[in-house]
C-alpha cells in the first residue's frame, strides 16, 4: 500500500515537474525573446538617430553641396556602425540618397522587399528578419520639421551584433535551466511533506477505526449482558462466520460487514423486556411476535450510523430462511443477503452446540445432521455445504476455546480486516 503510494506520488510529482517546467520555461523563453527584440530595436533606434539628424539638416537647406556632404557623412558612418544600409526619402517617397556598407549589397538585395506601406507611419516601425544565423532589423523612422510636419523618412537595415544576441540567448538559457531546477527542487521538497501528511491522515483514520471497533465491542458486550451475560456466543458466531467467509473468499469490505453484523446481530434484544427475553419456558405466539421485533429494533438502532451501514444485512436478515419462511420480511433464496445467509448457518450451529437455560448442547454429529436436514429450507445449501465440509475442524477450533482464547482470535480477525 505504502509502496504504491510512493510510486503514485513520484509519478505525479515528476509529471508536475514536467508540466510546470514546460509552462514556466515557455514563459521565460518568450520573455527572453521579447527582451532580445527590445534590446535590438533600441540599439537600432539609437544608431539611426545619427542619420536622422543628418537628413534633417539636409532637408532644412537642400542643395547639391549639402547632398554631397550628406553622402560623404553617411558613407563614413555606415562603415562604423551596425547599419548595413540606409535610404532617405522625402515626404512624397522619392529617394533622396542611400548608403550601403561595403560587401553588404548582396545581403541587402536578398532581404524581403516591401512597398511604401510605411511611408505614412508617424512612428518608428521595426521589422525583424532572420536570415541564416543572422538577425536583421528593417527600421523606418519618420522625419519631421520643427513645425511637426513630416518631411521624409529614413529606412535602415540594421545587422544585430551576434555577440550580443548570443549573450542574451545564453542568459535566457541559464534562466530556463534555473526554472527547471527550481521546479524540480520544489516538487521533490513536496514529496516528504505529502508522505508525512498522508501518514498523519492514516493515523487519524486508524484511530477513528479503533474508536469505532471499541464502540462495536461495547455494544456487543451490552447485548451479551442483556441476553446471556457472556460474550462467547457473539465471539463464536463471529468466528464461524469469518471462517466461512474466508473459505468463500469474500472481499475485504464484505468481511468487514460480516464481522460487524455478526457481532451486533441481536442488538435489538436490548429493547425486549426481561419477562420475554429471560422467560425460561416456551414463548406464546404473542410473546414470540414481540421477540421477533428485536430485528426491527436492531435495524432502528444502527440506522443512520454510516460505519455500521454494512452490518445491516446481518442485523436485518439473520432470521430469514432460504425457503422464505423466516422473518421479518420472508425473503427467500438470493434475496437474502449473502452475509445473512452465512451468519444464519453459524448462528444456528452455535445455538445447537451450546448449552442454553432451556436445553443441553447437542453433540457435534446431531447438530451437523440437523443442519443437513435444513439445506434448502432454512439454509442456503451452497453456504451450508461449505460450512459442513469444514465443520469438524471449525468446531474443534472454536467450540473448545474459552472466552479469553476466543477474544484473542477475534482480535486477530479485526486486525486482519480493519
Ligand atoms: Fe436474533
Amino acid at each position: 500500500m505504502i509502496n504504491n503510494l510512493h510510486k503514485w506520488l513520484l509519478l505525479r510529482l515528476v509529471l508536475l515537474w514536467f508540466v510546470l517546467s514546460l509552462v514556466i520555461g515557455g514563459v521565460v523563453h518568450y520573455l527572453g525573446n521579447v527582451r532580445l527584440d527590445n534590446h535590438i530595436i533600441n540599439m537600432a533606434k539609437t544608431e539611426t538617430a545619427t542619420y536622422t539628424n543628418a537628413i534633417i539638416a539636409y532637408l532644412k537647406a537642400p542643395s547639391e553641396k549639402a547632398l554631397a556632404d550628406l553622402n560623404v557623412r553617411i558613407k563614413i558612418e555606415i562603415e562604423r556602425d551596425n547599419l548595413i544600409a540606409v535610404e532617405f526619402y522625402d515626404a512624397a517617397s522619392n529617394k533622396i540618397t542611400e548608403a550601403v556598407e561595403k560587401g553588404a549589397r548582396e545581403i541587402e538585395e536578398k532581404l524581403p522587399k516591401h512597398g511604401s506601406e510605411f511611408a505614412d507611419k508617424n512612428g518608428i516601425v521595426c521589422n525583424k528578419i532572420i536570415m541564416g544565423n543572422d538577425t536583421y532589423l528593417r527600421v523606418f523612422v519618420p522625419i519631421f520639421n520643427d513645425g511637426g510636419s513630416k518631411i521624409g523618412y529614413l529606412e535602415g537595415i540594421y545587422h544585430a551584433p551576434g555577440d550580443i544576441i548570443a549573450q542574451i540567448k545564453q542568459q535566457t538559457l541559464w534562466s530556463l535551466i534555473l526554472v527547471v531546477l527550481v521546479v524540480f527542487a520544489t516538487s521533490m521538497a513536496l514529496y516528504p511533506l505529502i508522505i508525512r501528511l498522508n501518514r498523519t491522515l492514516n493515523d487519524y483514520s486508524h484511530n477513528l477505526t479503533l474508536t469505532n471497533i471499541g464502540m462495536l465491542r461495547v455494544l456487543g458486550s451490552a447485548i451479551a449482558k442483556r441476553d446471556s451475560d457472556t460474550n462467547v456466543h457473539n465471539y463464536r458466531v463471529t468466528l464461524y462466520s469469518v471462517r466461512i467467509g474466508e473459505i468463500m473468499e469474500l472481499s475485504h469490505p464484505a468481511m468487514q460487514g460480516l464481522i460487524k453484523g455478526a457481532f451486533l446481530h441481536d442488538l435489538g434484544k436490548i429493547a425486549i423486556g426481561d419477562a420475554i427475553l429471560h422467560k425460561p419456558g416456551k414463548l406464546t405466539d404473542e410473546e414470540f411476535k414481540i421477540m421477533e421485533s428485536h430485528v426491527r429494533h436492531g435495524e432502528d438502532i444502527i440506522y443512520g450510523y454510516d460505519w455500521l451501514k454494512d452490518a445491516r444485512d446481518v442485523v436485518c436478515c439473520h432470521h430469514e430462511k432460504f425457503d422464505g419462511s423466516g422473518y421479518p420480511a420472508g425473503l427467500a433464496n438470493e434475496k437474502i443477503p449473502l452475509n445473512a445467509r452465512i451468519f444464519s448457518v453459524a448462528d444456528v450451529f452455535d445455538a445447537l452446540t451450546s448449552k442454553r437455560p432451556y436445553k443441553e448442547p447437542f453433540s457435534f454429529d446431531v447438530a451437523v445432521e440437523i443442519l443437513r436436514e435444513s439445506l434448502g429450507s432454512h439454509f442456503d445449501p451452497d453456504v451450508a455445504r461449505i460450512f459442513l465440509d469444514s465443520a469438524a475442524v471449525l468446531h474443534a477450533e472454536i467450540c473448545s476455546s474459552n472466552e479469553t482464547l476466543l477474544h484473542g482470535k477475534l482480535e486477530a480477525c479485526i486486525r486482519k480486516y480493519f
